[in-house]
């Protein structure tokens, strides 16, 4: 097999290819149906593939088969109804079935953090391939969606040469996912970009007409969709890479944060005037409690500890500061809410044993009902180990929330959570948060005092409606406390 190469050039003529199918256009099948892959899958649908879901976990292939999706997603159960009822999206727990009917196989499996330490954990990615390598009669693409340790890549194209039956010729290339969990279809549907890693000519053909319906769609809306074509490795580092620069991001705002309590600023107008600045850009330069979620707190992790194996791992050292101060910014509120409620803050953090506590979000962030490391539920968790009373409302996290942390109150509205509370903390930034009535909600309260862990609401309309206000990185508003700064010619 001739190496070609990598082309790093935009959008390019698809090569005429036919899948070993024998059809028009590549039969898919998503190993591992969770967020990825069962978004993807629906997806693909809808852009017109034959699509095959496949899962290990029967429950969750009922329910796909059944209609309905296992989380929440906008848009994606309609998508999904709509998608079975043409006949173009099956689901199944057999890899004999999926080997048959495939021409694309998608890895898009969990690589969670290890227990043991902040690497992934490879072993759904290692299980799904060798459940399929053996059913590969026919030539067929293997592409790794999932994000990995760079170097993986190689070691699925090995575990598919071991476990596949013998001049099957299955290739593998790697092409990596940036879906945001609110906007999934629509980034599935609509990328910003794809990156092909691939090591053949036909694997790169191959992927072209995998995604032609997505290279169609942007045509009628005259878009492009720029790809780039790489080796493995660039392929598997864009995509960790890509979210260390998202975590490095968020964490940067929320050090100025750190530094504007400090200071007296407000680390919001801070953010809105670097954020002018095109080179700066004003995308993902919200400071609140951090970020959370199954991706990029893992994602920075995992990619430090492979830096470490590589003999690299100062040059990622900056991210180890990166997870701190993330984990700095859900002690914050602790402190903020001791306080706002005239605490004492000890050693062991404050003592606000018989004070009420309503916590308005628990997911990590809006439009999901995903609770993975989510700040809002680690913040809840340690308000609750203050001895507080904490009552928690969120508009699609309660079931989740409740898994995870089973010992604070779970209500089904806003105006239960805050009635009779003597704090309000709005943890994640949710629509119904943003937009409630403060009027309103004073009137519910014990105490008219409010935490902004988001930033996302307004101080001034609070404030006027009688609230003592307390946002992440921005001045206190309303009745105010001992001052906490020092003059630059005293410090
Ligand atoms: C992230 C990336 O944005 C996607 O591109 C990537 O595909 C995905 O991980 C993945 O690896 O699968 P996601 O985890 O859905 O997507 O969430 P983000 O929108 O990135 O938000 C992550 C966290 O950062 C949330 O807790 C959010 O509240 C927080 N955040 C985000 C901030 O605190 N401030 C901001 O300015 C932006």
């Amino acid at each position: 097999m001739t190496v070609q190469y990598p082309s790093t050039s935009a959008v390019q003529p698809h090569a005429l290819i036919t899948p070993p199918s024998g059809g028009p256009r590549p039969r898919l099948t998503f190993l591992g149906t969770g967020y990825l892959g069962a978004t993807h899958a629906i997806c693909m649908a809808e852009l017109g593939y034959e699509v095959l879901g496949v899962d290990v976990d029967e429950s969750k292939i009922g329910k796909l088969a059944d209609g309905q999706v296992p989380f929440h997603e906008p848009g994606l159960d309609e998508l999904l109804r709509r998608n079975l009822s043409t006949g173009r999206l099956h689901f199944t727990t057999d890899y004999k079935e999926a080997a048959e009917f495939g021409d694309v196989h998608f890895i898009c499996v969990g690589t969670p953090q290890r227990p043991d330490g902040m690497a992934a954990d490879l072993s759904y990615v290692e299980a799904a391939v060798t459940a399929l390598a053996p059913h590969l009669h026919r030539k067929a693409l293997v592409v790794g969606k999932s994000t990995v340790p760079v170097g993986t890549a190689d070691w699925v194209a090995q575990l598919v040469a071991r476990n596949a039956p013998p001049g099957s010729e299955v290739e593998v290339a790697w092409s990596p996912e940036f879906l945001r969990e609110g906007f999934a279809v629509e980034d599935v549907i609509r990328p910003d970009r794809l990156v092909f890693g691939v090591k053949s000519e036909w694997a790169r053909s191959m992927l072209y007409a995998t995604y032609k319906g997505v290279f169609e769609l942007a045509a009628a809306e005259d878009r492009e969709v720029p790809v780039v074509v790489t080796d493995f490795a660039t392929a598997e580092l864009v995509k960790v890479a890509a979210n260390a620069f998202l975590a490095t991001k968020i964490s940067f705002i929320n050090a100025m944060a750190e530094v504007c309590e400090a200071a007296g600023a407000d680390v919001t107008l801070l953010a809105k005037a670097i954020g002018y600045d095109a080179r700066i850009g004003k995308a993902f330069l919200r400071a609140g409690v951090g970020f959370g979620g199954g991706c990029l707190p893992k994602d920075i992790r995992a990619f430090q500890a492979r830096a470490q194996e590589l003999g690299v791992g100062e040059a990622l050292r900056f991210l180890h500061e990166v997870d701190l101060i993330n984990q700095r910014r859900r002690a914050r509120v602790l402190h903020l809410a001791a306080e706002l409620l005239g605490r004492p803050f000890g050693p062991a953090g404050p003592d606000l044993a018989g004070t009420r506590i309503a916590v308005l979000g628990a997911t990590f962030k809006p439009n999901s009902d995903d609770v993975r490391d989510s700040p809002a539920l680690a913040v809840t968790k340690a308000l609750h180990k203050t001895g507080a009373t904490v009552t928690v409302y969120d508009p699609q996290g309660t079931d989740n929330a409740r898994r995870e942390l089973p010992t604070v109150t779970y209500v089904s509205s806003l105006n239960e959570a805050v009635r009779d509370a003597d704090l309000v903390c709005v943890l994640t930034e949710w629509e119904e948060f943003r937009h409630a009535d403060p009027e309103k909600l004073g009137e519910l309260v014990s105490a008219r005092r409010v935490i902004d862990g988001r930033n996302c609401l307004d101080p001034a309309v609070w404030s006027a409606a009688g609230w003592e206000y307390r946002g992440m990185g921005r001045p206190a508003v309303g009745r105010q406390t001992a001052p906490h700064t020092s003059s630059p010619e005293t410090a």
